[in-house]
């Protein structure tokens, strides 16, 4: 560990923080906060994905139909949704209680948003968001009629959108959604991407004809330079993963997409019966908004914690600190390096922490092989599988001591957040890699912390 300073080195969470181990913080105060006042961004979001859907249908013939797991839950949809299961998941909550020789209590659910269509992972839900607002926007400078979805299937906006160009800096997912949604609109799309980010993305993008710049360093110096590059540029947009409200308002109409669900499904969610969401985090955007969107919709029966890895807990120590962006892992000695890709952040959002950070319940940091062995249980127990980054949250209930027990009569929703892109043999090896450490998945156990 470094020399933390004196006023870091007395707060014995920091302090567990900078040891690499995990820790868990529970805070008292998160369910009662005031809802900070972004106007209606969720509603508002929900009703431009809802335009969209004719767009989405005829495009992505896989979204065509709204899949059977989807259907109880929203009945008068008839396609073009981007949209992923809630499901139960006894069997990983069985063999969970049987590893950790604890039972949290509650029913285990799982948020497939590791198989959200076209781009796979949460990040559609932002980043397709950001683009439409921007095609929207687009369409109606240029006069055509921007709330009709055949409007973007035509050639004359087309030709517009192609004078225009979307840049985006990521570690690998929000890359993927938004050049993969900006090439099929007919953008210009550059992604500006971090040493983190995996081959297979890179390929991926370019195959659909979108620019990548890859960058030796982080995921900051990735989002540095797209935002260099964008500044100067005409007909450019600038998709900024650090402080961007109209991602965070893609990200948040989850939350009124699975207040349908759950209801589907026969779950009360209140009071007696509360959720616990178990949320991956990177820079803090797609948290965030989910955080936002489900505060909105089931108050303080809801919390929310949110889990990094070990070595990149950013958000953690952005909030705890209350410096946010002004303060790095690398500051308490940490490397900001780790398998869950996704997650590689060093330096939290500018705008998450300060705006949604009083609403968030709890934080957690778990070592990567805590991470990866959830790769092994979801295979061994639920049969799919999905990229590290998906499982930091799924052993979490587990990893809360006593507070678990407060939701034993609720709902653990673990946020299932990637892994459909994966190529097989990257999958298989993850598999691999994940089987091999179950039965490690329980240790080390957490420094818990409550206040
Ligand atoms: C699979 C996966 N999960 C979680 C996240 C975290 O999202 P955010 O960086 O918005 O916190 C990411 C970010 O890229 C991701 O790719």
């Amino acid at each position: 560990m470094t020399d933390l300073t004196d006023e870091l080195g007395t707060d014995e969470i920091i302090r567990s923080l900078a040891s690499g181990a995990p820790t868990t913080w529970l805070r008292s105060t998160g369910t009662e906060a005031a809802l900070p006042d972004l106007g209606d961004v969720m509603n508002s979001a929900a009703a431009r994905f809802d335009r969209f859907a004719p767009w989405f249908a005829e495009t992505f013939p896989e979204t065509a139909t709204v899949p059977a797991e989807l259907a109880s839950a929203f009945p008068d949809v008839s396609g073009g949704m981007i949209e992923s299961a809630l499901v139960p998941a006894p069997a990983a909550q069985h063999r969970l209680d049987g590893l950790f020789g604890a039972e949290p209590g509650g029913r285990l659910w799982l948020k497939r948003d590791d198989s959200l269509p076209v781009s796979g992972s949460i990040k559609a839900r932002g980043g397709f968001h950001e683009v439409l607002e921007f095609a929207e926007a687009v369409a109606a400078e240029h006069g055509l009629d921007a709330l009709d979805p055949a409007t973007y299937s035509n050639r004359e906006f087309r030709a517009i959108a192609a004078n225009h160009r979307i840049v985006v800096g990521s570690t690998g997912n929000l890359g993927l959604s938004i050049g993969i949604l900006s090439a099929r609109l007919g953008f210009a799309a550059s992604v500006h991407m971090s040493a983190d980010a995996r081959e297979w993305k890179k390929t991926k993008l370019r195959d659909h004809g979108v620019d990548v710049i890859e960058h030796a360093g982080d995921f900051v110096e990735a989002v540095e330079a797209g935002r260099a590059s964008a500044e100067a540029a005409e007909n450019t947009h600038f998709v900024d993963d650090e402080d961007s409200v109209s991602l965070f308002a893609g990200y948040s109409v989850a939350a009124l997409r699975l207040e349908r669900q759950f209801a589907a499904a026969g779950v009360t969610i209140d009071e007696q019966n509360p959720l616990t969401v178990y949320l991956p985090c990177g820079i803090g955007g797609g948290p965030g908004g989910v955080t936002f969107g489900l505060k909105r919709v089931f108050g303080t029966a809801v919390r929310c914690i949110f889990v990094e890895p070990s070595q990149a807990p950013a958000m953690f120590l952005g909030v705890r600190t209350g410096r946010h962006s002004g303060i790095s892992v690398q500051d308490i000695g940490l490397s900001g390096a780790t398998a869950a890709d996704g997650l590689a952040v060093a330096r939290p959002s500018r705008f998450i922490g300060p705006t949604i950070g009083p609403l968030i319940s709890g934080f957690a940091a778990v070592p990567d092989e805590v991470i990866r062995a959830g790769v092994g249980v979801l295979h061994e127990t639920e049969g799919f599988d999905v990229e590290p980054s998906a499982t930091a949250g799924l052993t979490i209930p587990w990893r809360m001591g006593d507070a678990a027990a407060r939701s034993a009569t609720g709902v653990h929703l673990v946020w299932l957040t990637g892994g459909a892109m994966v190529p097989g043999d990257e999958r298989a090896a993850y598999v691999d890699h994940g089987l091999g450490l179950v039965e490690r998945i329980s240790s080390p156990a957490s420094a818990i912390f409550v206040d």
